[in-house]
């Protein structure tokens, strides 16, 4: 079992690669993005805090659950150095290195590997029950545990430190909360859940984006003249 100091070399690791590529990366959107490196981080520990709560709910093994935190700490490392439709492949190649250099294990370095490669899949061309057939199970619960970071509270907070930054007032956040990318990517990503734990995690978390719309929608008038009822 992967023990409390590797992990935390692993962490190191990955905090260290995601801040210093991000500072030497010439990637556009890095340029209206400063805080980028600390937004990945942030990103990783709340995925890696998603599998573990995947992982108790599953009962898995000390094995899995040092496979899919390896994963899960790794999942993004390459964000700032290639393509986003290739940063599965790259970073798996990144952590297969790593891993190989610290003498662990080839059948780990491969369940880990292959976990972080598939999260990396574009999904679109298969139904969530014929995509989930194509993962291997560590794979399956670091894909849900990174989309567990698109339905919920954190999305909404997202969404909202980015209207905010946009100086949008609440009835415009209401608006384009409804109809903006993160609740549509929420709904989309939602149905993409194969572990008991993990669709029960993605509904209480969509539910509560959904509830969130509701009331704002409740509460928020549009900033025009009132329309009186009789
Ligand atoms: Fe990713
Ligand atoms: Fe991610």
């Amino acid at each position: 079992m992967i023990s409390h100091n590797q992990l935390d070399e692993i962490a190191k690791f990955v905090k260290n690669y995601l801040f210093e590529t991000a500072e030497t990366s010439d990637q556009e959107w890095l340029k209206s993005n400063p805080r980028a490196a600390e937004h990945r981080w942030q990103h990783t520990l709340n995925v890696v805090a998603n599998a573990e709560q995947i992982l108790e709910g599953e009962g898995a093994t000390d094995e899995d659950w040092s496979i899919v935190r390896a994963a899960a700490l790794l999942h993004d490392v390459s964000m700032f150095t290639c393509d986003h439709a290739v940063h599965g492949q790259v970073t798996a190649d990144i952590a297969a290195d790593y891993l190989e250099n610290k003498g662990f294990d080839k059948s780990f370095i491969q369940t880990v590997t292959q976990a972080v490669a598939e999260h990396g899949t574009d999904f679109g061309d298969l139904p969530p029950e014929e995509q989930g057939k194509q993962f291997s199970w560590a794979g399956k619960i670091l894909v849900e545990a990174d989309i567990l970071d698109k339905l919920g509270a954190s999305a909404v907070t997202s969404a909202l430190l980015y209207l905010g930054d946009q100086k949008k007032l609440n009835f415009e956040a209401n608006r384009e909360l409804f109809n903006g990318l993160a609740y549509e990517r929420a709904t989309f990503f939602k149905d993409y859940f194969w572990t008991v734990s993990g669709k029960k995690m993605a509904q209480h978390r969509y539910d509560f984006f959904n509830e969130y719309l509701a009331r704002l929608k409740e509460e928020v008038m549009e900033c025009d003249l009132p329309e009186w009822k009789e």
